[in-house]
């Protein structure tokens, strides 16, 4: 996970937000960093995440929309 991220996390109090993980990537996935999500801001709810390939992005729109779907988060059309 970058730094600035790690940083964002730790500076904000979390405490009982929600935390809907997103990142692209070129292979590795999410890699360590829903794990370290969830060690960084323990009093958070850290639910389960996306991960886009970088090369994929023009096309993920569907599994972005399906993610936001399964967590419930609306999207505009
Ligand atoms: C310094 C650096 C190192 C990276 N290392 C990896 C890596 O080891 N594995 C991986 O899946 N993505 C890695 N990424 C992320 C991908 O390069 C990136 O998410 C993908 O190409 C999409 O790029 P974009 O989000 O800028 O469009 C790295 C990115 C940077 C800046």
């Amino acid at each position: 996970m970058p730094m600035p991220v790690y940083t964002f996390l730790e500076e904000f109090d979390l405490f009982g937000k929600t935390i809907a993980p997103f990142c692209t990537h070129e292979g590795s996935g999410p890699g360590h960093s829903v794990a370290d999500s969830k060690r960084a801001c323990p009093k958070s709810n850290v639910i389960e995440g996306l991960a886009v390939r970088g090369g994929d992005v023009k096309n993920a729109q569907d599994s972005v929309a399906g993610w936001l779907r399964e967590i419930r988060m609306r999207t505009k059309k």
